[in-house]
């Protein structure tokens, strides 16, 4: 465990708690709650005192037909004989669920730089090895390179889309490259799809499950935590290879038995609501991100703000050789504003800070950009 980097969001949190009137623009949560629906469910849960018992592994029959038909519509996802459905508490252990499902010690993990900082922890907690693929400038995937990595200890390569923390959507023709390469090369696909409602403009979610001849070698990973404000309540999905399932229900049985019950139950509210609550509250953020672009237009000067057409993240890029750490500390101290320091998310060189967008008011946001604005303005001209 020594290995394995501490997650950042703890430590800006403390700076945050040592600065009263500090606007977070850090952690990647959005502002709104579950759907009223999700709330109907616990009524439900409470009617049934056999619901204080263990459940199945691998989820409540009403929930993994809820989530099935969800995949069938909205993601084109069918599952048959080849892939099955397991409900996990979380993304995150969807993930922890796939890593211990396929790999052994010593195995590499292609991840993309920057990556989502708890898959590189997730990755050397399994005492495997992350190898870093840097994306392109405008943090798109690089099947060349992801290509020119692989070796005969690769057993997937990770990729997140809308993504944490650059809010790249990548294209159903990067993705597809990429999925075919894992299958001629006989390594898994594993792909992260938390932010699927959060596009914006011209860009389009696409999941690589729904490829032709993917289910055999590709590993989908779901979450409520963002689309439905149930980040607390830790009900995630994964789609995997149906030979994959008796492992995965090892690790699952393991360390959870089954997601919290009553969770499941708020977890079908949540999906009779649907995808369009989460599109209704994305006409607020969709204003917020607006704000948040036009503000960085202005220090267009002092930083680059690579295209990001997804999740709820502007990963930007200094002009000015700063620690990132440093300059996310002073920020906080001088300027009450918090964002997460780019090294979080494996980025070596160059001073990159993430901005979360989605957890605030538009007007709180407005606020905190204009700290940001002024506190990078004082840190270049000092
Ligand atoms: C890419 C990605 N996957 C998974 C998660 C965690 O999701 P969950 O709350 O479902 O564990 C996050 C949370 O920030 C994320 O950004």
């Amino acid at each position: 465990m020594q290995s394995v980097q501490s997650p950042i969001i703890p430590v800006v949190a403390e700076w945050i708690r040592q600065h009263p009137g500090t606007i977070s623009l850090g952690q990647g949560v959005v502002g709104y709650g579950p759907p009223p629906e999700a709330l109907t469910g616990l009524q439900e849960f409470l009617a049934d005192p056999q619901n204080h018992k263990y459940k199945p592994v691998v989820g409540l029959p009403a929930l993994l037909e809820a989530f099935e038909e969800k995949l069938r519509v909205e993601n084109g996802l069918v599952l048959g004989d080849a892939s099955r459905l397991v409900i996990t508490a979380g993304g995150n252990m969807a993930f922890m669920n796939a890593l211990l499902a396929i790999a052994d010690p010593g195995d590499e993990i292609i991840l993309q730089t920057p990556y989502y900082f708890n898959h590189e922890m997730a990755v050397t907690m399994a005492n495997c090895q992350p190898v870093l693929v840097p994306t392109d400038a405008s943090y798109q995937l690089q099947p060349e390179a992801i290509a020119r990595a692989i070796t005969p200890r690769t057993r997937a390569v990770v990729t997140v889309s809308p993504n944490n923390p650059t809010g790249a959507v990548y294209p159903e023709h990067a993705l597809r490259a990429v999925n075919e390469l894992c299958r001629d090369r006989g390594v898994y696909h594993i792909h992260d799809e938390a932010y699927e409602y959060f596009v914006y403009d011209d860009a389009r979610h696409f999941s690589p499950g729904s490829l032709p001849g993917a289910g055999g070698h590709t590993l989908s990973l779901f979450s409520l935590s963002k689309a439905y404000g149930f980040a607390s309540w830790r009900i995630g999905a994964m789609v995997l290879p149906e030979f994959l399932l008796t492992a995965v229900r090892k690790v699952q049985d393991t360390i959870l038995i089954c997601a919290p019950v009553i969770s499941q139950y708020a977890a079908v509210g949540a999906l009779r609501a649907g995808a369009a609550y989460c599109r209704a509250q994305l006409r607020g953020i969709t204003e917020t991100r607006a704000q948040v672009r036009a503000a960085l237009a202005a220090v267009a000067d002092l930083c680059e703000v690579p295209p990001a057409e997804g999740a709820f993240y502007f990963l930007i890029r200094l002009r000015r050789k700063l620690s990132p750490l440093h300059l996310t500390e002073q920020l906080i101290r001088q300027h009450r504003v918090a964002v997460i320091p780019g090294n979080a998310f494996g980025l070596e060189s160059g001073c990159h800070l993430r901005i979360a967008y989605a957890a605030s008011e538009p007007t709180v946001v407005t606020e905190a950009m204009n700290r940001l604005v002024e506190g990078l303005r004082q840190v270049a001209a000092g």
